[in-house]
């Protein structure tokens, strides 16, 4: 089985882009509309990222209201003499500001004012209900999609753990959670793109046209085009998700039962979970950390009684999402599976919520920390492939090596499969 594991976990930082310096008044009198800001306040939020680790000035920034505007600006670098960088800023949810510039113009996608519209077209979002797919803005925020597509009874397929988010920042990345390993991560869900080229040209780009432009530009973190438009597949939408979790000591039988859930792609939904994810335990607190305030009792399991292996757990996560028709099924069907599992016996944890709640869960961790001054911090996360082939070495260098039994961020690990 083809099969790699992506890991989000602490380290890292840098890269920042350079350009030569331009007057930005100049801009303004070579047409780009009143929407470009030089106001300090919006200078700062384009200045940061989420990572807290890089910090660069924009000499402006662009608040569009259209498509157009953004393919002016464009326009404007590609034809100045002096020349000027010009980057797109989803939500500001980079670690390494990739979302930065210096010397330049960012163009902040996500809350921007206007229309977003496309002189002659209709106004975004837009749900095509029977066709099963949504148009929206490409600096729309994941959550403000799902709450659109929610009235028609429909979501998108494909998720990442937190919804706020732009679409064109994780579109430029992959937007990759539990559910890739049935439906893709987020860029194979996607049917078509406006796109802004580095020329200044707004382009529509799909699998049938401008082919290249959208396979470029889809996981192109940013570089060969700005998304002003992106047509997301839809399916009908859950109403509840059973949400469970279950421990190992074991390593490889973790990894051995993460692996099977995910090779059950193909069957029909009765006989596979909806989301395979996992994290790993070094520190007993974290048992109870971030991503578990919807689990109660708290704490209930000592770490020492489960004879952890090297002092470090591991956690899988799934997920069963039903409505009132599947309803009676739904806990046969869990059963049926977790029969399959080889976790550590009376360590199962269940929770059940709605749909939305399930999908905006971090949102709550975020509420909480964000009360104790705990958000806006640096954070020096990393994102990995690793070969299945390797993962076990992984283990044993990383996770009950050089990270100790004192970590405090967290770490998830899970497979992909490759072809998809
Ligand atoms: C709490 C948290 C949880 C996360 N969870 C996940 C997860 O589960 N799965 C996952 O895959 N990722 C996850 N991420 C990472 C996230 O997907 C990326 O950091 C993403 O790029 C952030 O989106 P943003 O809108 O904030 O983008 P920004 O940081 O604003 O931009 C990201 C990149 O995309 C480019 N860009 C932005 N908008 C556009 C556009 N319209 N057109 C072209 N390029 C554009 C930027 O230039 C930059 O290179 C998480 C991040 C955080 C902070
Ligand atoms: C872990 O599980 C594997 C089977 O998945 C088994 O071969 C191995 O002996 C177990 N290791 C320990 C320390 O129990
Ligand atoms: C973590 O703790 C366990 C159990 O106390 C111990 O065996 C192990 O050596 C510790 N690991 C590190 C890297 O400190």
């Amino acid at each position: 089985m083809a099969t790699k594991f992506l890991l989000t976990f602490a380290i890292c930082r840098l890269i920042v882009t350079v350009g030569l310096t331009v007057d930005p008044m100049e801009l303004l009198r070579q047409g780009v509309d009143g929407q470009l800001s030089l106001d300090p306040s919006d200078v700062k939020t384009a200045s940061l990222d989420f990572g807290r680790l890089s910090r660069a000035e924009p000499l402006a920034v662009l608040h569009p209201a259209s498509a157009e505007d953004i393919a002016g600006l464009v326009k404007a670098a590609y034809e100045s003499t002096h020349g000027f960088t010009v980057s797109a800023r989803g939500h500001g949810h980079s670690i390494n500001g990739q979302a930065q510039t210096t010397h330049g113009v960012v163009i902040q996608m996500s809350g921007s004012r206007g229309k977003r519209l496309v002189s002659g077209k209709p106004a975004l979002p837009l749900v095509y209900e029977k066709e099963k797919y949504i148009d929206v803005w490409g600096g729309e925020l994941w959550i403000d999609v799902l709450r659109s597509t929610l009235k028609y009874g429909l979501a998108p397929k494909s998720w990442t753990d937190y919804l706020y988010l732009s679409v064109g920042g994780t579109l430029s990345n992959a937007g990759i959670s539990g559910q890739a390993f049935n439906h893709g991560p987020q860029i194979s869900n996607v049917h078509e793109l406006d796109v802004v080229t580095g020329k200044g040209e707004l382009l529509t780009c799909s699998e049938e046209q401008n082919t290249e432009l959208f396979r470029a530009v889809l996981g192109g973190l940013g570089q060969f085009g700005i998304i002003t438009r992106a047509r997301i597949s839809l399916e009908p939408a859950p109403q509840r998700v059973r949400w469970i979790r279950v421990l190992y000591s074991n390593f490889s039988s973790f990894t051995k039962d993460q692996e099977y859930l995910i090779s059950l792609h193909e069957q029909p939904a009765s006989k596979k979970f909806d989301y395979v994810e996992g994290f790993v335990i070094v520190d007993e607190g974290l048992i109870n950390n971030w991503r578990s305030s919807f689990f109660s009792p708290r704490n209930p399991v000592k770490i020492s009684s489960l004879n952890a292996d090297g002092g470090v757990l591991y956690c899988l996560e799934i997920t069963k999402n039903y409505d009132e028709s599947t309803a009676d099924s739904v806990d046969q069907e869990v059963d049926a599976l977790l029969k399959k599992l080889d976790f550590l016996p009376a360590s199962v944890f269940t929770t059940d919520l709605l749909y939305v709640d399930f999908l905006d869960r971090v949102h709550k961790a975020e509420l909480k920390l964000r009360s104790k001054g705990l958000w806006d911090v640096p954070h020096p996360w990393l994102n990995l492939f690793v070969p299945k082939s390797r993962i076990s070495d992984f283990d044993k260098g990383v996770f009950k090596g050089i990270l100790g039994n004192k970590t405090s961020g967290p770490i998830l690990i899970y497979p992909m499969n490759n072809n998809k």
